[in-house]
C-alpha cells in the first residue's frame, strides 16, 4: 500500500473538488448515513489511501471514533465544513489497510432540524483520494529557510536528539487542521539543520491521552531494557491529567513502540514536558519536568528511565510567576571570558509572563549537583529573571540532546500562545526560530548570560551581497540599501554602527505601500527595540501591534547586528548573540528598503551589507 507522505496530487488545496481523482464524484468510496441531528457515520467502502475531509476555520470541532473492524481505533477532533470548506486535510487509511474503517462523527452544531444535519457541506465533499497534495501554497508568507510543517498546526518542538549525522526534530503537530488540537509528535530530520526533510507522524495519541512536549535521548548503555542506542522518548501523556510515558525507538527514531507499562510516573497535580537527559558526574539519569501551575520545576533521578525518584524542587516564587511554566531544558555550558568555569542553565518557559505579553523563555543560571539546582543571585542576595530571546515570537525553546562536538543546540516555537491560531496562513501554523547556538558570557554586573548565536550551519545560506556599504557618517537624512526583490522578502543583513556621539540610531524596513519595521538602538539607554506595530497585517489580534525591547550589553555605544528576513519572520542577532529579538510581521507586500539614521548627533555606519539567501 502506498504511503501518505510520499505521494502527492498535482491538485491545488483551494477546494475539496480538487481532488477528486479522475472520473470520480464526490463521496464515490464513502458512504454517509445520517443518524439523528448530531451523529453520522461515514464508511469507508472504497480503496484509497487517503480520505479527504474538509475544513472550516470557523467551525466547532466534531469527535471523530474511527472504528476499525467495528474497534475503536482512534479519537480524532476535526473542524468539519458544515457551510464553506476552507481548506482540506487526509486522513491516512494505508495504516488500516484490508481492514473495514467507519468513521463514527459526533458534531454539537445546534443543529435545529436532520435537514440542517444533512445540508452540512461536509457530506458531499468527503471523498477518497490517492495522496494529499502538499505544495505549498502560502508563498506570501512562509517561511523559505526555516522548518515549517507541510501543512496544519505545529508548536513546540519536541524530542529532538542527534544520531549518526542526522539532527532529529519532533513537534506539537495537528495533522487535522490548523489550530491546536489533536496532538501528536511531528517528526523531520535534517543533516545541515536549515533543509528538513518531512518524515511520517512519530507519536500518536492513544488511551493515555495526547502525546505532549518532550524529549528524546540515545540510551547508550541499554539502561532501560531496548537495547544499546535506543532512542527513548519520555513525553507527557495528557488527558484528563497528565502523566509521564515512554517510548522507543530501534529505527532511529522513525517509529516508536510506547511502552506496555505507560505511564511511568504519576503527580498529583499538573506536570509535564519531561526533559531527561544522563549524567555524567552522577551515572544516573536526570528528569525535569515542569509542575505548571505551582510554577516550579521538579527534579528526579533513575538508574534506567522508567523508575524516577523525586530529589527536589526549583522555583518556587522565583523568577516570573504570572503564567504557567512550561517546557524545561537543563544543560551545563562553559561561561566564556571568565575564570567561573562551568555553570548550569535551566530554561524555563512561561505562559503568559513574557516581558511584551504572553509566552517567552526565562531562564536560570546555577549549579547542579544531580539532585538539586541552585540558582545564582546577583548583589542584593535575589535570583534575576533572564530573557533569552528579546521578541514576542520565541517559545518552547530547547535543545538538542546528543550534539556532536559538545555544541548546544537550541530551536524555538516562532510564534506566541496570544495569537499563534490567528496569524495570516492558512495551510501551515507556524514556524521554528533558525537554529542557535547557546553560549554564556558575563556582564560588569557579574552576572553571567545566555548568548544564542545562528548555529554555524547557517552561513550557508548567505548568498551574493547585492548591497555594500561602509564607512558612512550617519546624520538625519538617511542611508538607504536595497534589499533583493528577486528573492522576495528574503535575505540577510549585516551591519555595524558606531553610536557614541549620537542619541539613537535607527534602522527602518519599508514596502512601498508604507509598512515599515523600526528598529531603534538608544545608545544611552544601551537598549535595542522592535517597532512593528505599522509592519503590515497587524489587526488579526490586539496583542500583534507591538515594540519589543532588549538590552544590548555592550558599554562603548558600537552595535554589530545580523538580521534575518524570512518573509513573515525577522530574527535580530546582536553582538554574537548576546542579545536577540524574534518577532513575526506579515508585511503587505514585501519589504524593499532598509534605511539607517542617526538622531541627537553623528552616528558612524561602519558597515552595511545586504546578501541574497542560497536554498
Ligand atoms: C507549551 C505547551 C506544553 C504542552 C504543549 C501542548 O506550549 O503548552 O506545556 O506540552 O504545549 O501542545
Amino acid at each position: 500500500m502506498k504511503k501518505i507522505s510520499t505521494i502527492l496530487t498535482t491538485a491545488l488545496m483551494t477546494g475539496a473538488a480538487a481532488f477528486l481523482p479522475a472520473g470520480a464524484s464526490a463521496g464515490d468510496g464513502v458512504k454517509v448515513e445520517h443518524l439523528g441531528l448530531n451523529n453520522t457515520l461515514v464508511r469507508v467502502t472504497g480503496d484509497a489511501p487517503c480520505l479527504i475531509l474538509p475544513v472550516q476555520e470557523s467551525s466547532d470541532d466534531a469527535r471523530i471514533n474511527v472504528l476499525v473492524d467495528g474497534k475503536l481505533a482512534e479519537t480524532i477532533y476535526v473542524r468539519l465544513a458544515q457551510s464553506k470548506t476552507d481548506y482540506t486535510v487526509p486522513f491516512d487509511l494505508s495504516r488500516f489497510n484490508g481492514h473495514d474503517v467507519v468513521l463514527d462523527v459526533v458534531a454539537n452544531h445546534n443543529r435545529s432540524s436532520l435537514r440542517e444535519a444533512k445540508d452540512a457541506v461536509c457530506w458531499e465533499a468527503i471523498h477518497l483520494a490517492d495522496g494529499f497534495d502538499t505544495t505549498d501554497t502560502e508563498t506570501r508568507y512562509r517561511p523559505s529557510y526555516h522548518h515549517t510543517p507541510l501543512y496544519g498546526w505545529m508548536n513546540d518542538p519536541n524530542g529532538m536528539f542527534y544520531k549518526d549525522g542526522v539532527w532529529h526534530l519532533y513537534y506539537q503537530y495537528n495533522p487535522y487542521g490548523s489550530k491546536w488540537q489533536n496532538m501528536t509528535w511531528g517528526h523531520s530530520s535534517s543533516t545541515d539543520l536549515i533543509h528538513w526533510k518531512h518524515e511520517p507522524i512519530a507519536i500518536r495519541p492513544d488511551g493515555l491521552g495526547y502525546i505532549f512536549s518532550g524529549s528524546c535521548t540515545i540510551d547508550r548503555n541499554g539502561t532501560a531494557g531496548f537495547g544499546k542506542d535506543a532512542v527513548i522518548a519520555l513525553f507527557t501523556s495528557a488527558g484528563v491529567s497528565q502523566m509521564q510515558s515512554l517510548a522507543s525507538s530501534t529505527d532511529n527514531g522513525t517509529t516508536f513502540a510506547v511502552y506496555p507499562g505507560n505511564p511511568i510516573l504519576t503527580l498529583e497535580s499538573e506536570a509535564r514536558d519531561s526533559n531527561m537527559f544522563w549524567n555524567d558526574a552522577t551515572g544516573e539519569w536526570n528528569l525535569v519536568l515542569a509542575h505548571a501551575l505551582d510554577r516550579e520545576m521538579l527534579l528526579f533521578t533513575s538508574p534506567d528511565l522508567k523508575t524516577w525518584t523525586l530529589q527536589s524542587a526549583f522555583g518556587k516564587g522565583e523568577g516570573e510567576q504570572e503564567g504557567v511554566w512550561e517546557c524545561p531544558d537543563l544543560f551545563k555550558l562553559p561561561v566564556a571570558d571568565s575564570d567561573k568555569g562551568e555553570k548550569w542553565v535551566l530554561l524555563c518557559n512561561i505562559n503568559p509572563g513574557g516581558p511584551f505579553g504572553g509566552s517567552a523563555t526565562q531562564y536560570f543560571i546555577g549549579d547542579f549537583d544531580g539532585h538539586k539546582f541552585t540558582a545564582d543571585t546577583d548583589a542584593n542576595g535575589k535570583i534575576p529573571t533572564k530573557w533569552m530571546d528579546f521578541g514576542k515570537d520565541h517559545y518552547a525553546t530547547v535543545s538538542w540532546s546528543d550534539a556532536p562536538d559538545n555544541r548546544r543546540t537550541v530551536i524555538g516555537w516562532m510564534s506566541n500562545w496570544q495569537y499563534a491560531a490567528d496569524v495570516p496562513t492558512t495551510q501551515f501554523r507556524s514556524a521554528n526560530t533558525l537554529p542557535r547556538e547557546v553560549w554564556l558570557f558575563t556582564q560588569p554586573d557579574g552576572q553571567t548570560y545566555l548568548a544564542s548565536s545562528p548555529s554555524p550551519e547557517v552561513d550557508a545560506l548567505r548568498g551574493k551581497s547585492v548591497a555594500s556599504i561602509s564607512r558612512k557618517t550617519l546624520g538625519s537624512k538617511p542611508i538607504n540599501a536595497t534589499l533583493p526583490v528577486e528573492n522576495d522578502g528574503i535575505c540577510e543583513i549585516t551591519a555595524t554602527v558606531d553610536g557614541k556621539n549620537a542619541g539613537k540610531v535607527i534602522f527602518t524596513l519599508s514596502n512601498k505601500v508604507g509598512d515599515e519595521v523600526v528598529m531603534t538602538y538608544e545608545v544611552k539607554t544601551h537598549t535595542m527595540s522592535m517597532d512593528r506595530t505599522h509592519s503590515g497585517i497587524v489587526d488579526f489580534s490586539e496583542n500583534f501591534p507591538a515594540v519589543t525591547v532588549s538590552p544590548t550589553f555592550e558599554t562603548d555605544g558600537r552595535i554589530r547586528l545580523r538580521l534575518f528576513i524570512d518573509r513573515s519572520s525577522i530574527e535580530l542577532f546582536g553582538n554574537d548573540g548576546r542579545f536577540v529579538m524574534t518577532n513575526l510581521v506579515f508585511p503587505n507586500s514585501p519589504y524593499t528598503t532598509l534605511s539607517v539614521k542617526a538622531e541627537g548627533g553623528k552616528g558612524a555606519l561602519e558597515s552595511l551589507k545586504v546578501y541574497n539567501i542560497n536554498k
